[in-house]
């Protein structure tokens, strides 16, 4: 498979706006979820590890997936994460992971999934029973978030009835949304939100 992050995993953490996304991802995860010293997390599409790094000091493990390897690459230089972070480089969605996790956490990764009704189910059966899923995204737009000839997006974003829909027909309860930041694009006058939708398996 190719990996399509190759080049942007050069400089990925060199931009503000992806690590101020991160950051602000980070908080509305702490703001939403209870983390405890015991937990084990999964981080779906970790990337270079923005995430982790805003997560791994309250918790026990994180177990970080993700099919690029250049992305995995920068997170397995970062000295902080060694101690906590697993790194596993496959496509849990067509290779699913055996564990189970206390928490899945996602960072704009969601797009990059064509079927999201395949992927809720996939993260449900790696999620303990009473465990939580706390995913963000960007709120449905206009198509111009990605340049038109990016590859591998499949959604536009996402509506919020529409996925909180799938989370309950896959048997979620607790399904609730808050705005974790904006991103404003610096050549472009609008903005796009983005969600954090957390919700429990019973
Ligand atoms: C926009 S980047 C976000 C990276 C990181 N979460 C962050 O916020 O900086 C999307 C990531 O999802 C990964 N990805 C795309 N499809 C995936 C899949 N099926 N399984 C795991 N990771 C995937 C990409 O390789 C990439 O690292």
């Amino acid at each position: 498979m190719a990996d399509l992050f190759k080049e942007k995993s050069e400089d990925w953490d060199g931009n503000d706006r992806r690590r101020n996304l991160a950051a602000a991802i980070g908080r509305a995860v702490k703001s939403q979820i209870t983390l405890t010293a015991d937990m084990e997390v999964l981080d779906f599409g970790a990337g270079t590890g923005l995430l982790c790094s805003q997560i791994a000091p309250e918790v026990k493990k994180i177990v970080a997936a993700d099919i690029s390897e250049s992305m995995l690459e920068k997170l397995s230089a970062k000295e902080a994460l060694k101690a906590k972070v697993e790194i596993i480089n496959q496509d849990i969605i067509t290779h699913p992971l055996a564990m189970k996790f206390d928490l899945i956490m996602s960072a704009m990764t969601l797009h990059h999934v064509e079927d999201t009704d395949h992927l809720i189910a996939v993260l449900k059966a790696n999620l303990k029973p009473g465990g939580h899923i706390a995913l963000a995204d960007l709120d449905a737009e206009d198509g111009t978030f990605h340049p038109k000839d990016a590859e591998g997006i499949f959604h536009h974003g996402f509506d919020r009835d529409d996925l909180a829909a799938k989370m309950t027909q896959a048997g979620f309860t607790n399904i609730s949304f808050v705005t974790a930041h904006s991103i404003q694009q610096d050549e472009r006058a609008r903005a796009y939100p983005v969600f954090l939708m957390t919700a429990k398996r019973d």
